[in-house]
């Protein structure tokens, strides 16, 4: 492809004027590219600030379903629900049990807001007393036993009545045994996001305030991947394909554009990326010093990520997003 020269190519022409952008513009985005996190806390009072990530809150199953119902009529088209369980212990009992927080919260979604996608976010760490994200034997999170646990969770999400499991734990092995306790259960036409490539990344951190999971004594670099790694997170993403992910993701998103756009280049499947707590919260925090202008700044970040190659982003700005990106 020759692009010619200049002064005959004057690339400035086509930027002139805002009809001129838009009409040329290679990447668009609209409220439906959004998956909106909610955290779903079965102890607080009706919604509980989150000091770390302004704008974001805690909230009971009520106040669950009507920010939902909000956001879809706004146009979003999924929710991703984090639990918050009133009780913790070692092997994460709250996690599948049938009245749990996310377990009712799903069923309550389903019931009051039937179009919208529900995802639920499956992982121990939110309800172990250790804040690990599978069960222990000593300090080591102990690979099988864990996915025992994360089908029981899963398959206990689908029959309340969730649309995807999103497990996000990365133990070996557990979309193959998430995918065999669906079939088990029924719930053949449950589908399986996988968070493929989750780093080990420091940018959970305002998570793991909101979600009262911070690790109790180590960290999670046995378990998440190595951020100095690239063609690792591709073997992790054929791997959760063979074994049956419907969906992949890649997490956090602005530091792993590179995997995000060499995913979609090698597989060319459905793919998400997560934009996460502490990529929103250092947006949030500079702009509230007026450093930055937020808006301006998650709506670049938000096309950075589809023009990497994302089909849809999961942020906490997804309503501000979708409002800013509606027609
Ligand atoms: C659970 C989980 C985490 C996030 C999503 N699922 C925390 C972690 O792995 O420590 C992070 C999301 C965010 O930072 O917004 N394992």
């Amino acid at each position: 492809m020759s692009d010619g020269r200049f002064p005959d190519l004057r690339l400035r022409r086509l930027r002139r004027t805002a009809a001129l952008r838009d009409l040329v513009a290679e990447t668009r985005l609209g409220p439906s590219d959004f998956a909106y996190p909610l955290f779903v806390d079965d102890s607080g009072p009706s919604r509980q600030p989150i000091a770390s990530m302004p704008g974001v809150e805690r909230l009971t199953v009520a106040e669950t379903v009507i920010e939902a119902r909000q956001a879809a009529d706004e146009g979003i088209r999924a929710v991703l629900l984090f639990g918050i369980p009133l009780t913790k212990d070692s092997r994460g009992s709250r996690a599948d049990h049938p009245d749990g927080v996310i377990q009712r919260a799903v069923r309550a979604l389903k019931t009051e807001v039937p179009d919208l996608v529900v995802i639920t976010d499956v992982c121990l760490c939110e309800y172990t007393d250790h804040g690990h994200c599978g069960v222990l034997s000593g300090d080591q999170v102990e690979n099988d036993r864990s996915l025992e646990r994360l089908a029981s969770q899963a398959a206990s999400h689908a029959a309340s009545g969730a649309d995807i499991v999103a497990p996000s734990d990365m133990m070996d092995g557990r979309v193959g045994a998430i995918r065999a306790a669906l079939d088990d259960g029924g719930h053949t036409e449950t589908i399986i996001l996988s968070y493929a490539a989750k780093y080990a990344s420091s940018f959970y951190g305002p998570f793991r305030e909101a979600a009262d999971s911070t690790p109790a004594f180590g960290d999670r670099r046995g378990y998440q991947m190595d951020p100095r790694n690239a063609d690792e997170a591709l073997r992790e993403v054929r791997l959760d394909l063979a074994e049956g992910a419907d969906l992949v993701m890649i997490k956090p998103a602005l530091p792993c554009l590179d995997i995000v756009r060499r995913v979609k280049d090698t597989f060319g499947v459905p793919l998400a990326a997560y934009q996460v707590s502490g990529e929103y919260a250092m947006i949030e925090a500079a702009g509230a010093r007026g450093w930055i202008d937020a808006e301006a700044a998650h709506l670049e970040a938000a096309y950075a990520i589809r023009r990497a190659g994302a089909d849809f982003i999961v942020t906490y700005a997804a309503r501000r997003l979708a409002r800013a990106t509606a027609r």
